[in-house]
């Protein structure tokens, strides 16, 4: 398969606004400038998600993400992809009110090169989202099935399946578009409902779990590239067999040190 380089544009706010009905978004997360690097010419927005807690640091759950680590994986993320838009995930506890919000934004704006953050939560943190972009801070939000909830929700639970669950999402959505948004992320909800949100506001919604009729998708790049073994999500499609390739590789290593076959000749100074 040909990896089509040249349509490539830098994103921008704008761009991403005026994809809405033109171009479907890809968004995949990344961690680190290694695959951001790669990534960086090929999806429009790379997101460092606070799933790297889960995937990169092998916790339970996103909950005890730090905006430290979140600093750090982003400014590693912007030094390897310098034309990527990077969006930055505001880790839980770090928005609990205006104040917070807003100085903890701030932080991140100094103290990275993140074009926009990204916050959970519907019409409860409309609010907070308006307090963020009347300071000149460009929010992501983040409606739905929401890691940050698990705890107080007891687990991760599918949203939109009543009728008023409905309504709440179509409300959320639209008092986060209200609230100055650039786009939202809608995640584990059925796809009819996401298409009925997507469908209620004008700028670019991107699906996780959320069926095909969203402005864009999002995945998290080590279940895309099938490195995270523990289990597979319904919505997540395995683009590359990666724990294979890597533990078949190791393993390969391991026998050619050990046959003594590694390093050859060429392979010396
Ligand atoms: O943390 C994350 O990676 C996310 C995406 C799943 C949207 O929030």
């Amino acid at each position: 398969m040909s990896i089509i380089k040249n349509d490539f544009e830098k994103m921008n706010i704008t761009k991403i606004k005026k994809a809405k009905n033109n171009k479907k978004l890809t968004m995949i997360t990344a961690y680190d400038a290694l695959f951001a690097k790669l990534f960086e010419e090929i999806a429009d927005i790379i997101l460092v998600g606070d799933s790297l807690n889960m995937s990169f640091a092998g916790k339970p759950d996103t909950l005890s993400a730090t905006l430290e680590q979140m600093i750090y994986h982003t400014n590693a993320v912007c030094t390897g992809a310098k034309k990527a838009f990077v969006v930055l995930d505001m880790p839980f506890g770090t928005y609990i009110n205006k104040d917070e919000a807003l100085k903890n934004a701030t932080k991140v704006y100094q103290e990275t090169n993140a074009a926009a953050i990204k916050i959970e939560g519907g019409e409860d943190r409309a609010d907070i989202v308006s307090h963020l972009t009347k300071n000149s801070i460009a929010v992501v939000g983040h409606i739905g099935l929401m890691p940050q909830y698990v705890r107080s929700e007891g687990g991760y639970k599918v949203r939109g399946k009543t009728n008023e669950d409905k309504e709440q999402l179509i409300r959320d959505a639209i008092a986060i578009e209200k609230a100055g948004a650039f786009c939202i992320v809608i995640e584990g909800v059925l796809s009819d409902v996401a298409k009925e949100i997507s469908e209620a506001i004008f700028i670019p919604t991107i699906g996780i779990g959320a069926g095909k009729d969203t402005d864009g998708q999002v995945l998290v790049w080590s279940d895309m590239l099938g490195l995270f073994e523990e289990f597979k999500p319904k919505f997540v499609r395995h683009y590359l067999d990666g724990a294979t390739l890597v533990k078949e590789s190791v393993a390969k290593y391991k026998e050619d040190v050990q046959n003594k076959s590694f390093p050859s000749k060429d392979e010396e100074y």
